[in-house]
């Protein structure tokens, strides 16, 4: 099964992506995740991508395409694979569709996460991650266990699993989501039209609790 994980920033991609993992039992491909692994490496590629990703541009088509090429002729991508935050233009769509053709598959699935932009900034703004694992905490909305009553920071913001620390992302700012939503509207949108003859498009609403989410996305699965 392959399925597109889709949603503007701070839909809850990430934070729903290891359920949909644990359930269907393919992996996650996350194209943010792997820039920033290369960003945090220093190789040619984080370089090149860096400045962009910053600011809240989109890396260009070439570049993504080729990470995703790379990743999913990895044997664990054979049942198929959940793509987080990949397709993010047309042409990428079309490199994705005609890349499955080969193989003579197809998207399966899209599920659409749709917030109201207002929401996302409290979100975005609120978002800890824990570097490693990819796995996303909220000051508010899904605090760690450590935090307790007290202030968030370094010291207490720790990873549930491995108690390790948190941090932010450099494009987690106000300025970089203004960005970000630009592109998201302006690019990515118009994918949820190239999909939707094909009756693969699912639209959920994810301005609910993770909980409430969850069961809508549980019911597509
Ligand atoms: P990427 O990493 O893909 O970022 P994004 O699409 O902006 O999405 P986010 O990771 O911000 O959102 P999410 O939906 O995963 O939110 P999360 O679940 O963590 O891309 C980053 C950058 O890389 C791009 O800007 C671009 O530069 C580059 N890039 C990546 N892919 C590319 C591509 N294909 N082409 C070109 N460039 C590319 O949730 C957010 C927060 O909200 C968390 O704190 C969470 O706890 C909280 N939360 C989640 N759900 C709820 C809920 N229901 N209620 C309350 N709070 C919630
Ligand atoms: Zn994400």
């Amino acid at each position: 099964k392959i399925m597109i994980l889709f949603g503007p920033p701070g839909a809850g991609k990430g934070s729903h992506a290891p359920k949909i993992v644990a359930t269907l039992g393919i992996p996650q491909l996350s194209t943010g995740d792997m820039l920033r692994a290369a960003v945090a490496a220093g190789t040619e590629l984080g370089k090149q991508a860096e400045g962009v990703m910053k600011s809240g541009g989109l890396v260009s088509d070439e570049l993504v395409v080729s990470l995703i090429k790379e990743r999913i002729s990895v044997a664990d991508c054979a049942k198929g694979f959940i793509l987080d935050g990949f397709p993010r233009t047309m042409e990428q769509t079309k490199m994705l569709d005609a890349m499955l053709a080969e193989a003579g598959d197809k998207v399966n699935y899209v599920v659409a996460l749709e917030v109201p932009d207002a929401v996302l900034a409290e979100r975005i703004c609120g978002r800890w991650v824990h570097k490693e694992s990819g796995r996303s905490y909220h000051i508010k909305f899904a605090p760690p266990k450590s935090l307790g009553d007290q202030a968030p920071s370094v010291e207490t913001m720790l990873d549930d699993e491995t108690g390790q620390p948190l941090m932010q992302r450099k494009d987690d700012t106000e300025e970089a989501l203004k960005s970000r939503l630009e592109a998201y509207h302006a690019q990515t949108v118009p994918i949820l039209g190239h999909y939707g003859p094909a009756g693969v498009v699912h639209k959920i609403d994810a301005n609910r609790p993770p909980p409430e989410v969850w069961s809508s996305i549980e019911k597509v699965l």
